[in-house]
């Protein structure tokens, strides 16, 4: 990936079980890599409940990890934000009955916000914005549909219709669609490395988004 792009993002799942000894593996690989590298967290970095910890691993070595921020590299505005499941239209989970579905949609709202308040803050006329779940279906269609709702949330996408952004990167979706768009037209790509490396067999399992091309109808990628 370095010696292919000038900007690396990481959708998130940056370790397997959350342990800091993972995230200590990832760092090691990326510090003399000398290229911005622009990451979000997963559910996975949260498995161990040792995600401070991995935080401050990998922002150490350099990385600019967005939970709700937003960075500017090269003049392009990146926004990120884990995000958060509970489905997708008018059949996502709603905040009704228990508590625990209350705080299941908060959470998702939470989440939302974040990449709301990360996309109001960007200045530049080139965005992108970095997700680990879905906001969208359309990228999740190809996994069983039982597990729809736990791989992203319709919320997630509100904010990119109202902040547009060049293109929406999301991992999460292993056996999902690797490509979808926002109700207003914004390609979303599903990064997830399974997904990568069974819908481009032949070669490394990364994208990459030139942005000199953004200008044009749609961005290549
Ligand atoms: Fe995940």
């Amino acid at each position: 990936m370095a010696d292919a792009a000038d900007i690396i993002l990481l959708g998130g799942d940056l370790c397997d079980t959350g342990l800091p000894e993972e995230a200590e593996i990832l760092a090691k690989e990326l510090t003399p890599l000398r290229i911005p590298v622009v990451a979000v967290l997963g559910n996975h970095d949260f498995e161990a409940g040792k995600a401070v910890e991995i935080i401050d691993i990998l922002s150490n070595a350099g990385v600019n990890l967005l939970d709700g921020k937003s960075c500017e590299i090269y003049g392009i505005g990146f926004a990120g934000a884990k995000g958060f499941a509970g489905g997708f239209g008018e059949r996502a989970l709603q905040p009704w009955g228990e508590s625990t579905i209350k705080a299941f949609v908060h959470e998702a709202v939470g989440e939302a916000l974040k990449l709301e308040s990360a996309l109001a803050g960007l200045r530049t006329p080139k965005r992108v914005a970095l997700l680990h779940y879905a906001p969208i279906l359309d990228t999740v269609v190809g996994e069983p549909p039982e597990i729809f709702p736990f791989l992203g949330s319709s919320r997630l996408e509100d904010p990119l219709n109202r902040y547009p952004v060049t293109a929406v990167f999301h991992g999460h979706a292993h056996r999902g669609a690797p490509k979808g768009a926002t109700k207003s037209g914004i390609p979303v790509y599903n990064v997830a490395k399974p997904d990568l490396q069974s819908t481009f067999p032949d070669r490394p399992p990364f994208r990459i988004l030139d942005m000199e091309s953004v200008d044009s109808e749609e961005p290549r990628i």
